[in-house]
């Protein structure tokens, strides 16, 4: 029998999924999983390390001796806020199939909004042979927030569909083909922006930011005429009532989101019945349980061995 402590696992999702694969995963160690009902009221003050997406407020106290937490998905902003948070590396979830996934939500967006998908969508409805005439890619410029694993590969292949693509990001970057803008620059990025993705982390600094203020500094009257917002990020970072009032007014000509204030977006909220707004259930990219497991077994791995932690967070920064 191992000596080596189990795994603490408490992930909010797919629990049938999850169930299935801790079966096998972490074969040399075990793990414990909250949503199991064995796992009530076990002494955890003996585990080393954590897999979490949206633990239980209390895990960091049932837990307090963890060596190394693990992120359940790109983002960490789940848990950092919880009471007794110990000072460890937190390694997040970086995946090349989760960064592909977000990628082609992005690009999917962007070809929406520039072809006027949703009356196409609507003469459908109408049974009506409705042709419409859409300015080409290059002539719209595609202004993306964050610039991280996300960001990036979201600007290369936006690139490559034919968009003009510009980035913004607290520090600054190089990008072949692609102009960035630093923190500092926030004014002139938006100024050129007809379509905003927003890919950026929760933190401090992020939360409410995607406001009518910020949206007030798009460029208007661009290729699709007015600027659209798309949000794959943070739901915490938007302020829907100012999406919401940006549309109606024509201040925005559209929005795609995949994130919301509060999830799942209730049943009453506006944004479902805007004109030219998609709505997807937070799944744009969805973390595979597989590679997430892979990866903490090869990070924990590196860590036994001596070896450097990938992917850890600046928690100074909270991403
Ligand atoms: N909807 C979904 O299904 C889904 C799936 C996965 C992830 N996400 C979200 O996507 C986020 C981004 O993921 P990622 O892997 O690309 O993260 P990342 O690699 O850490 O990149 C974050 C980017 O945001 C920039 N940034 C952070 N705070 C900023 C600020 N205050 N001002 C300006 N720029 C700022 C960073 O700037 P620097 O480069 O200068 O550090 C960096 O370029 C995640 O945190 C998560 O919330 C959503």
């Amino acid at each position: 029998m191992s000596t080596r402590p189990p795994v603490l696992v408490d992930l909010k999702f797919n629990p049938e999924g999850i169930a299935r694969i801790l079966k096998t995963a972490f074969a040399d160690r075990g793990s414990i999983n909250i949503a199991d009902p064995a796992a009530k009221g076990r002494d955890l003050s003996g585990i080393d390390y954590a897999l979490l997406w949206k633990p239980d407020a209390d895990q960091f106290e049932r837990a307090p001796n963890l060596k190394i937490i693990f992120s359940g998905g790109a983002g960490v902003d789940s848990f950092l806020n919880l009471p007794g948070l110990p000072d460890v590396p937190i390694v997040r979830f970086v995946d090349r199939s989760l960064t592909t996934r977000m990628s082609e939500w992005v690009v999917m967006q962007c070809l929406m909004h520039l072809r006027g998908q949703h009356r196409h969508d609507q003469h459908q409805r109408e049974r009506r042979w409705g042709k419409l005439i859409a300015p080409e890619a290059a002539e719209v410029t595609v202004g993306i927030m964050g610039l991280g694993v996300l960001g990036q590969d979201a600007a290369s292949k936006l690139r490559v569909m034919g968009f003009n693509v510009i980035g913004w990001s607290r520090t600054a970057k190089e990008m072949e083909g692609i102009e960035t803008f630093d923190a500092s620059e926030l004014d002139s990025f938006l100024a050129k922006t007809d379509v905003l993705v927003g890919l950026l982390p929760l933190t401090p600094e992020t939360t409410g930011f995607y406001n009518a203020q910020l949206f007030a500094r798009l460029r208007q009257g661009g290729a699709l005429g007015k600027p659209v917002f798309i949000n794959a990020g943070r739901g915490k970072s938007q302020v829907e009532a100012d999406i919401v009032s940006a549309v109606e007014s024509g201040l925005l000509g559209g929005a795609s989101l995949d994130v919301f204030e509060v999830e799942p977006l209730p049943a009453d909220a506006p944004l479902w019945g805007l004109e030219n707004v998609f709505l997807t259930p937070h799944d744009a990219a969805v973390s595979e349980e597989n590679a997430l497991f892979r990866h903490v077994e090869n990070q924990i791995a590196r860590f036994e061995r001596g070896e450097a932690l990938q992917f850890v967070i600046d928690s100074e920064l909270g991403y």
